[in-house]
């Protein structure tokens, strides 16, 4: 496939992932099974690990199904180059950063005003791809940032704000809000650091996301250990999964493959403008399908 079709490709898979990923958690929390709730920090490394064993199959076949040559790359790229696996640590360890910040920010804010505060990531991920790429954008690309960034802040905004915030305290909406500001940089930062490795090397996506898969592996269950040791100890890793977790588990991991891709073939600016699209889709989606959502006059 030509560069320029991998990078419309990735951009629709995306809409695609982000929307059924959106819909399939919504669904998920309505419907109440038996016994307990999954631990969504053992769906993390779930997804974590399905997405290494989906990389690890891809370089396979770029290697023409040859053991011997996986083998071969993986140790090449991987074992004997521990400074450049390292370098992976970096944008791995802040998404998992990143990932915490927004479960303190959703504890603390409402979640229409932690979607609506998130959207600032679309600038910072502008300002970092600047920056750290040397991008230029033009004066019309500015605006149609901010213009998009208001869009979709405007779709998400909650309708009746009173009501919402009411039993949050503005001290803990502060933390919320920091924890959000934070995570808008942290996404920003870490999406560009990832892009200007894929892009200025020239190892291949799928060994790069098997390198940032293994650390976010070992921070995933540092995570599992961390929050949820006992519980684990007492119903096992995989308490509460159903066929819906486990389709939120592929889900997850596509997302990260698919993500790579776009970082790859398009940019983390189009990124933004693919899962806006989606953002748009979803409410529709919503309204249409699953009569789930009543929009304000
Ligand atoms: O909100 P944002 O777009 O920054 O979220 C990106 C998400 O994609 C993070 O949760 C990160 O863990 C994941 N990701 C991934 N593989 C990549 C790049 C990002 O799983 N190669």
């Amino acid at each position: 496939m030509s560069s320029t079709r991998l990078k419309y490709v990735s951009l629709g898979v995306l809409v695609f992932q982000t929307t059924s990923l959106v819909l399939t958690m919504r669904y998920s929390r309505t419907l109440q099974g038996e016994g307990p709730r999954y631990l969504a920090s053992s769906a993390v490394v779930s997804a974590e690990l399905l997405k290494i064993l989906t990389c690890v199959l891809l370089v396979y076949k770029d290697h023409s199904f040859s053991i011997r040559a996986l083998n071969n790359v993986l140790t090449q790229e991987i074992i004997n180059k521990p400074m450049d696996t390292l370098k992976l640590a970096i944008p791995s360890g802040i998404y998992t950063l990143q990932n915490n910040l927004l479960y303190v920010a959703l504890s603390n804010l409402d979640a229409a005003t932690y979607q609506v505060t998130y959207q600032l990531k679309i600038l910072t991920t502008a300002l970092f791809s600047v920056s750290m790429l040397g991008r230029r954008l033009g004066v019309y690309q500015w605006l149609s940032l901010l213009i998009l960034m208001a869009g979709v802040a405007l779709v998400q905004w909650p309708s009746d704000s009173s009501q919402a915030h009411e039993q949050l305290t503005t001290g803990s909406q502060f933390v919320g809000l920091m924890a959000v500001l934070v995570a808008c940089c942290s996404s920003g930062f870490a999406g560009v650091y990832f892009e200007k490795i894929l892009k200025e090397t020239k190892q291949s996506v799928w060994v790069r996301n098997i390198q940032l898969g293994v650390f976010g592996l070992v921070f995933g269950l540092m995570g599992v250990f961390v929050y949820d040791g006992n519980r684990v100890r007492e119903y096992g890793m995989f308490q509460g999964y159903n066929h819906l977790t486990w389709t939120v588990v592929a889900l997850q991991a596509l997302g990260g493959l698919v993500i790579a891709a776009v970082i790859k073939y398009a940019d983390n600016i189009l990124k933004g403008f693919a899962t806006s699209l989606s953002i748009i889709l979803s409410t529709l989606i919503s309204y249409f399908w699953l009569q789930d959502f009543e929009p304000t006059r």
